[in-house]
């Protein structure tokens, strides 16, 4: 016979009344002690405020007590791409606005200051606060007035805010938001960079790319069809120069938020996975994410541990408005290669799907005699075939580019001069600002997984097409530059 427990049933039911008034009595402490409402703040300073893409210092330990926040509005022209200017409206200045870093249980006295030079009057809305409009029915402030209010944060998280002064949509089309952190007690748990991101939809009245300074056009941002969709307020503003950056072996965290006002972002980073996601921005963790949704007016908090080095892409995973519209960021990654984390290419060789053995080459030293001799007029016909498949869809068919995106490849003098560069941009991709033609491009080639002879046959269908200089480039020519 089996034995079983034989507590006598009246011990049970102690035992089972003991543990009910245990937990009754734990979860009642914790009630109290997530009542933020009832702390009493203990000193007063002045809140640090940091532009994109950096935050404030962590809270650490510190007690709650009263934070000074003086944050002012600016209506000031500035750059959404190379050669195209934009009226924005901001909170201190920058696009998303200054990030502000506080405890729950935190009273904040918020002054909000308008320019005397601003046009308009305007307000904010936090979504930190437990309060009508956010802040908003008690912010109105007319150009060179200052307006007051105070709140108590009550709720740790992540949270947006932005100007919610009508028409609303335009406002926040024009930049105005930003985001409030509230961190728990004790603060989030300690990693070694933090940084802000915030990404943004805007509506011009000019194509993408289209120059001069561009007017908000009400009907697209109503139809909710975007010219720009892009992190940091401009195109490029986490790239050529503008990167996060990390160390191999360090912990990021990124406080992303969406401002809208009308797409939702499905945030990710190419070739990272997020350890750990604040859903939301809440207090739920999500463990081993690849992309997260982040709302119009929502935020998320993720962290990510960097194993190996590289130019890891930060995009809105609907993936047009990366590479057709800006939102498209790099943290860069330096230190030593980790193989056992990612190797590289170890292996190349050719196919056969006809049953054919595989002949396996180690990578870089392509056997010489694999590679046939071959006339211009073959290299091209070949060429054009792996154009067709590799290249056509960024640099188009005729070569033509897609403009303010993708240089053109027809009649290129960044091709022409120098053979030997165009090779590299192949074998080793390119990120980061190149001029052609007299026109500036800034975005990003992949490296292709292509060998010599592809490369060669490739390159010399490109400078044998559309007006280019007629080279004729040979696998030994490609070699030389892997
Ligand atoms: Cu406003």
């Amino acid at each position: 016979m089996k034995k079983t427990s034989k507590m006598p049933l009246k011990l049970k039911a102690v035992f089972c009344i003991f543990f009910a008034m245990l937990l009754f009595t734990s979860c009642k402490k914790a009630e109290e002690s997530t009542d933020y409402t009832a702390i009493v703040t203990d000193g007063e300073k002045e809140a640090e405020l940091t532009a994109p893409p950096m935050v404030p210092k962590p809270v650490g330990n510190r007690p709650a007590m009263k934070l000074k926040v003086n944050m002012e509005i600016k209506e000031q022209e500035g750059t959404m791409t190379d050669g195209v200017k934009y009226t924005y409206w901001t909170f201190g200045g920058t696009v998303p606005g200054s990030f502000i870093r506080t405890r729950v249980g935190d009273e904040v006295e918020f002054h909000l200051k308008n320019h005397p030079d601003n046009k308009l009057p305007h307000n904010i809305d936090l979504h930190a606060v437990t309060g009508p409009g956010g802040g908003a029915t008690s912010s109105l402030v007319a150009p060179g007035h200052e307006k007051v209010f105070s709140f108590k944060v009550i709720n740790p998280g992540l949270y947006v805010y932005h100007c919610a002064t009508a028409p609303v949509g335009m406002h926040i089309a024009n930049g105005m938001y930003g985001l409030i952190l509230v961190e728990p007690e004790g603060g989030l748990p300690p990693v070694d960079k933090e940084y802000y991101v915030m990404q943004g939809d805007f509506y011009t009245q000019g194509e993408y790319g289209a120059k001069g300074l561009q007017p908000f056009d009400m009907n697209k941002a109503v139809k909710e069809t975007p010219d720009y969709v892009v992190f940091n307020g401009k195109v490029g503003s986490l790239t050529n120069g503008g990167e996060l950056t990390a160390k191999v072996g360090e912990t990021v965290r990124l406080f992303v938020g969406n401002g809208g006002p009308n797409l939702v972002s499905s945030f990710h980073v190419i070739g990272e996975i997020f350890d750990n996601v604040h859903v939301e921005g809440g207090s739920m963790v999500n463990k081993n994410v690849q992309t997260t949704l982040i709302p119009a007016g929502g935020a998320s908090i993720v962290d990510f541990k960097v194993e190996t080095p590289g130019n890891f892409i930060i995009v809105d995973h609907s993936i047009f408005r990366a590479f057709n519209k800006g939102a498209l960021g790099i943290l860069k990654v330096e230190g030593p290669e980790n193989k056992k984390v990612y190797s590289g290419t170890i292996q190349e060789g050719i196919y056969l799907p006809e049953g054919g053995t595989i002949q396996k080459m180690p990578n870089s030293t392509a056997a010489k005699t694999a590679i046939p001799k071959r006339t211009v007029t073959e290299k091209i016909k070949i060429g054009k075939e792996i154009f067709g498949t590799t290249c056509f869809a960024c640099h188009q068919s005729e070569g033509q580019g897609i403009p303010s995106t993708f240089p053109p490849l027809a009649k290129s003098d960044y091709l022409n001069a120098d053979p030997k560069r165009a090779i590299k941009t192949i074998l080793h991709g390119l990120s980061g600002e190149v001029t052609v033609n007299g026109k500036k491009y800034n975005n990003v080639m992949p490296s292709q997984n292509l060998s010599d002879d592809e490369i060669a046959n490739v390159m010399t269908y490109i400078y044998n097409s559309w007006g280019n200089n007629k080279t004729d480039v040979t696998p030994e020519m490609v070699k030389a530059q892997r």
